[in-house]
C-alpha cells in the first residue's frame, strides 16, 4: 500500500510541512520484520536517516533494537523510548571524554579502527559487546564520496589486515566478539550483500570463526527488492557455517517512502522564456537534493503535461532549484506542490539557511486523520543562531 495521497492535499496543513504516513511506516517495518523472522536475522533501525521520536516509537515494536552514530543519538533514543532494545554504535568519531557515557548508553560498540580499539578497550571491556568495523574492500557504490570501500577509506579496518590478525590469532583481537560492515547505498538487489559475505568467507574464515555476531549494515531498499534469495543465502552462510548472530541496520529501506514534503506556490513569473514557480520550501529542507543533485519526485507531474514550471526554493541561492516539472493542470498562487519519498535524510539534515522556517511535522494517522506533531517557530531559529543569551558557557 502506498502513502495516503489525499491527506497531503488537506487544506488544514500549514506549509511547508513534513507529513509522514503511520500506516505506510508500519507496513514497511513489518515487511522487514517478517523477512527477518523467515530468514533469521535481527533488525535494527539506524537513526541516521530519521530521528523523530513519534516515528521511532511507531517502529519500535517491530525491531530488535537501534543503531546510532554518536553519543547524542544514543542518549536521544534512550530518552525517546521506554524500551528501545539493544543499541549498536559505530563511528569514527569516538572521543575520550565520551567513551564512558557511550559504554553506558550502548550495548554493542563496533570500533572503527584498531587504534580506536586500542585506545578505548580498557574503558569498555566487560561493559559492552566489543566489535570492529571492517572494510571488506569490495566497492559497490560508484561515487567515491559515498563509497565506504574507497581507497584509503576512513571507515573500518581493511579486510586483509583483519584476516591476517585472525590467522595468527593476534592478541589485539582478544575480547573482540563481532564485526560490522556497511558498504552500500540505495541498492535494489541483495546480490552485493551475498557477494560480500562470500568474499569474507573466502578471505577471512578464521575471523568469522572467532566471533559471535556480525552486523551487515544498511543500504538496501527492502520493499523494492523482489529477489530475497541472495539475502537468505548470505545469512545462511554466516549462521550455518559459523553460528553467527546476524544483524542488519536499514534506514532508508524502512522510512523513505513513508513521508512527503508539502509546499505552496508563493510566486510565479517568467524568466528567459521559462515559468518559475517559487515555493515556500527550499532545497535546504531536503538537503540531499542539492548534495546529490537529483530531481525529487513530485505528485501529479506528467512527462508531457502542457504546463511546465521551474520549481524553485525560496532562498537567495540561485541554485536553490528542484528542477523542471510538467503538469496537466496549471499551477497558481497557493497551489500545493508535494515532494514524495522524503522520509529519509530530510528532517535530520534540514537547516535554517536564510531564516526560512523549518517544515511543521504532521502524521497521517491509521484512520486517515492529520495530526500536527511539531511546529518550529522564531524562537527555535533564534536559539540556533546562538541567540539564547542565558546559555551556559
Ligand atoms: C554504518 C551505517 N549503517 C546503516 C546506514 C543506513 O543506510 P541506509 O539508510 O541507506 O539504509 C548507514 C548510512 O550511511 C551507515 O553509514
Amino acid at each position: 500500500m502506498e502513502i495516503n495521497k489525499d491527506s497531503l492535499f488537506d487544506e488544514s496543513i500549514d506549509t511547508p510541512a513534513f507529513v509522514y504516513d503511520e500506516t505506510r511506516l508500519v507496513n514497511l517495518v513489518s515487511y522487514v520484520n517478517d523477512l527477518a523472522c523467515r530468514v533469521g536475522f535481527n533488525v535494527l533501525f539506524t537513526l541516521k536517516p530519521q530521528t523523530f521520536p513519534d516515528i521511532l516509537e511507531l517502529l519500535s515494536p517491530y525491531l530488535d533494537g537501534f543503531s546510532v552514530s554518536s553519543l547524542f543519538e544514543a542518549r536521544f533514543v534512550r530518552d525517546a523510548l521506554e524500551k528501545p532494545g539493544p543499541l549498536h554504535i559505530t563511528t569514527p568519531g569516538i572521543r575520550s571524554d565520551q567513551i564512558d557515557a557511550i559504554a553506558e548508553a550502548c550495548d554493542y560498540i563496533a570500533f572503527n579502527s584498531l587504534s580506536q580499539w586500542t585506545m578505548f578497550k580498557g574503558a569498555v571491556r566487560d561493559k559492552v559487546y566489543c566489535g570492529l568495523r571492517i572494510n571488506p574492500q569490495l566497492s559497490f557504490v560508484e561515487d567515491g564520496r559515498y563509497d565506504p570501500c574507497r581507497e584509503h577509506s576512513k571507515l573500518g579496518v581493511p579486510l586483509v589486515e583483519m584476516a591476517a590478525l585472525a590467522r595468527r590469532q593476534d592478541g589485539l583481537l582478544a575480547n573482540i566478539t563481532g564485526v560490522h560492515f556497511h558498504t552500500n547505498c540505495d541498492s535494489r538487489t541483495f546480490d552485493p550483500l551475498l557477494e560480500t559475505v562470500r568474499h569474507l568467507d573466502a578471505t577471512a574464515p578464521e575471523l568469522l570463526r572467532m566471533i559471535e555476531w556480525i552486523n551487515l549494515g544498511g543500504g538496501y531498499l527492502f520493499p523494492e527488492i523482489g529477489d530475497r534469495v541472495p539475502l537468505a543465502r548470505a545469512v545462511d552462510i554466516l549462521w550455518s557455517k559459523y553460528g553467527l548472530e546476524v544483524f542488519l541496520e536499514p534506514g532508508s529501506g524502512i522510512v523513505r517512502d513513508a513521508a512527503a514534503i508539502v509546499s505552496t506556490v508563493i510566486d510565479i513569473f517568467e524568466s528567459d522564456g521559462k515559468t518559475v514557480a517559487v515555493l515556500d520550501t527550499t532545497v535546504n529542507h531536503m538537503p540531499e537534493v542539492f548534495e546529490y543533485q537529483f530531481q525529487p519526485n513530485v505528485l501529479g507531474q506528467t512527462e508531457n503535461g502542457p504546463h511546465r514550471y521551474l520549481l524553485a526554493g525560496c532562498t537567495c541561492l540561485a541554485g536553490d532549484l528542484f528542477g523542471e516539472y510538467a503538469f496537466s493542470e496549471p499551477l497558481e498562487m497557493g497551489s500545493r506542490v508535494v515532494f514524495t519519498d522524503m522520509g529519509a535524510y530530510t528532517t535530520v539534515k534540514w537547516h535554517w539557511f536564510n531564516g526560512v522556517n523549518l517544515p511543521a511535522i504532521y502524521s497521517c494517522t491509521k484512520t486517515g486523520g492529520l495530526v500536527p506533531r511539531k511546529r518550529f517557530a522564531y524562537e527555535d531559529f533564534a536559539a540556533q543562531c546562538g541567540g539564547d543569551c542565558h546559555a551556559t558557557l
